[in-house]
């Protein structure tokens, strides 16, 4: 038994979340209670459980023994009156207040007085719940990540009513199970919600715009930025629906437009087009799509004008696709891709303007600027219809191309380039001439939020890096990621995406800005 001082648990509400808790906490060893509003309802959760232990089975994680034994753990109820004898109870019901209340007001009734009573809550404020409660010392929010059984964190939240021995004693049980716990205070989408939903919005509005496909979004994402999933296929997994309560509920607190939901997330689902547990969303889901484009063909000639690590990089990754690299001005005229990758604005026109003299019609000419002059320096060569935008957002990694096209690119040259940089061995996707492309303009405005989080005190740097770790799966935490990305790029980025929109929380955090001027790192 792992439940230190909590031996029996209730959960209430055995949807995709109640049932993975549940089974968290069966694996855990704990007797658990299992409570529904119908039979039906609780139909579905056994049906949940089943599935998912079942899958663990079919993969050969657990045996069929093990399996009986934790589905054996879980006593299923349509009864409140069955929660009386637990130390714990954690509610997962959907996200509406009053629902919760009502809950909360049956569980008063019914459990110990000394019992515990946690909500699952995304983002609505558990202080809010808990003074409809008698017990408001012992009300907590225990807040897990989908999927349950896998995702590492939880988010532990004490309101300025909870008694500290509440909190802690949730927070060992959660070590207990394996899990990470992070304390914090309650405020909308807590940590990981927070800095989650922004970017989730963002990618929606970016789609919602015209600025790139769902699946050039998703594939920049998971392929430039190293994350397990692309917003879309993520926002399907959680749920429509709850993008939609989280970002109301947290836009209600912020009053941060980029939490405003996205008209495309509110008609899916006034659609009932929910994701995954729907069978379609962003995605329907017996498609499989989201993967970059990739392209056969010999390895084209490349010209390379300018010197520094991005030119550097670009020969590296023409290297290995055992591309021919041209730099002199004669060597230009025969080239397929001509990529200027020169420091500083000034010198890239120099530069291009003499190498557009040298390339043949129909060259397709790449800029490197990312904060939306693409479309200047198209003009200054000359031949605007040539020219596309070319982003490697981890040059070094080299597995993720960004191209942008403006009003003047010719639709074949756009068509050319994209083919020419995938023999080179790169995913690639397309999108407008924007500030950031789409990983930057996606993960520097997260990076922000982290930054001014920070700085706000709400959580330190090991909690908020925890937290996108270990709750969502990402591959560093957004501090780290500031640090090893650079907090200086990290502003330049910032300022160009405040001075396109002037969308006020994208200008840089404070703090972001105090590191830049100090030259030094956030931790
Ligand atoms: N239930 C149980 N186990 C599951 C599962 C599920 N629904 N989905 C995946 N798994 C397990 C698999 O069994 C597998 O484990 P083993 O390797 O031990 O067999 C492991 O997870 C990896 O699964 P897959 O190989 O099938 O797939 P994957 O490598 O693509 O990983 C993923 C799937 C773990 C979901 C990964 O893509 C990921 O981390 N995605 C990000 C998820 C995320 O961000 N979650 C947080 C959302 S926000 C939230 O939940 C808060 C809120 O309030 C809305």
């Amino acid at each position: 038994m792992t439940g230190g001082s909590f031996s029996r648990v209730g959960v209430v509400g055995l949807g995709t979340m109640g049932a993975g808790i549940a089974e968290v906490l069966a694996r855990g060893g704990l007797a658990v209670v299992g409570v529904e509003i119908d039979q039906g309802a609780l139909d579905r959760g056994r049906g949940h459980l089943e599935r998912s232990t079942g899958r663990a089975v079919k993969r050969g994680k657990l045996t069929e023994d093990a399996q009986r034994e934790i589905l054996g753990r879980v006593a299923l109820s349509t009864d409140f009156a069955d929660l009386g004898d637990c130390d714990l109870v954690i509610e997962a019901v959907p996200e509406r207040l009053d629902l919760k209340r009502t809950v909360f007001a049956q569980l008063d009734r019914v459990c110990r007085d000394d019992a515990v009573l946690a909500t699952n809550t995304s983002s609505l404020s558990v202080t809010d719940i808990a003074v409809t409660t008698g017990r408001p010392t012992k009300i907590v929010g225990v807040h897990f990540f989908n999927p349950a059984p896998v995702m590492k964190l939880v988010e532990i939240i004490g309101t300025v009513l909870t008694e500290p021995g509440a909190a802690a004693r949730v927070a060992d049980l959660v070590k207990g199970l394996g899990k990470t716990p992070v304390t914090i205070g309650d405020r909308a989408g807590f940590v990981a919600n927070r800095l989650l939903f922004g970017y989730l919005n963002q990618a929606a509005g970016m789609l919602e715009s015209g600025h790139a496909t769902r699946d050039d979004i998703d594939a920049a994402m998971k392929t430039g930025a190293g994350l397990p999933m692309g917003p879309f296929t993520l926002m399907d997994l959680i749920g429509l629906d709850t993008c939609l309560e989280v970002l109301d509920a947290i836009y209600a607190e912020s009053r941060d437009r980029r939490h405003a939901a996205s008209p495309v997330l509110r008609e899916l689902v006034t659609a009932g087009l929910l994701g995954r547990k729907t069978g379609r969303g962003f995605y329907a889901h017996d498609n499989s799509s989201g993967d970059e484009e990739k392209a056969a063909g010999a390895a084209p000639v490349v010209g390379i004008v300018g010197v520094g690590p991005l030119a550097d990089a670009i020969a590296a990754l023409c290297d290995r696709a055992g591309s021919e690299v041209r730099d002199s001005a004669a060597g230009l005229a025969g080239c397929d891709l001509i990529v200027e990758a020169a420091e500083g604005a000034e010198a890239a026109r120099a530069l291009l303007s003499a190498a557009v003299q040298a390339a043949k019609p129909g060259t397709v000419i790449a800029v490197t600027s990312v904060d939306g002059s693409v479309i200047e320096q198209a003009m200054a060569t000359g031949r605007p219809s040539d020219v596309v935008g070319l982003h490697l957002p981890d040059p070094a990694a080299g597995t993720l191309a960004e191209i942008a096209t403006t009003v003047a690119t010719d639709p074949d040259i756009a068509d050319r380039a994209v083919g020419l940089v995938a023999r080179l061995g790169l995913g690639v996707v397309r999108c407008r001439d924007r500030a950031g492309f789409i990983v930057d303009a996606l993960r520097f405005p997260y990076l922000n939020d982290a930054a001014a989080m920070l700085g706000a005190g709400y959580a330190d740097a090991d909690s908020i890096d925890a937290a996108m770790t270990l709750g969502c799966g990402y591959p560093t935490g957004p501090i780290a990621d500031l640090d090893r990305l650079g907090p200086d790029r990290a502003v330049t980025v910032l300022r160009a995406l405040h001075a396109e929109t002037r969308e006020p929380a994208l200008a840089p955090a404070p703090l972001l800005v105090e590191h830049v001027t100090a030259g030094k790192p956030l931790r």
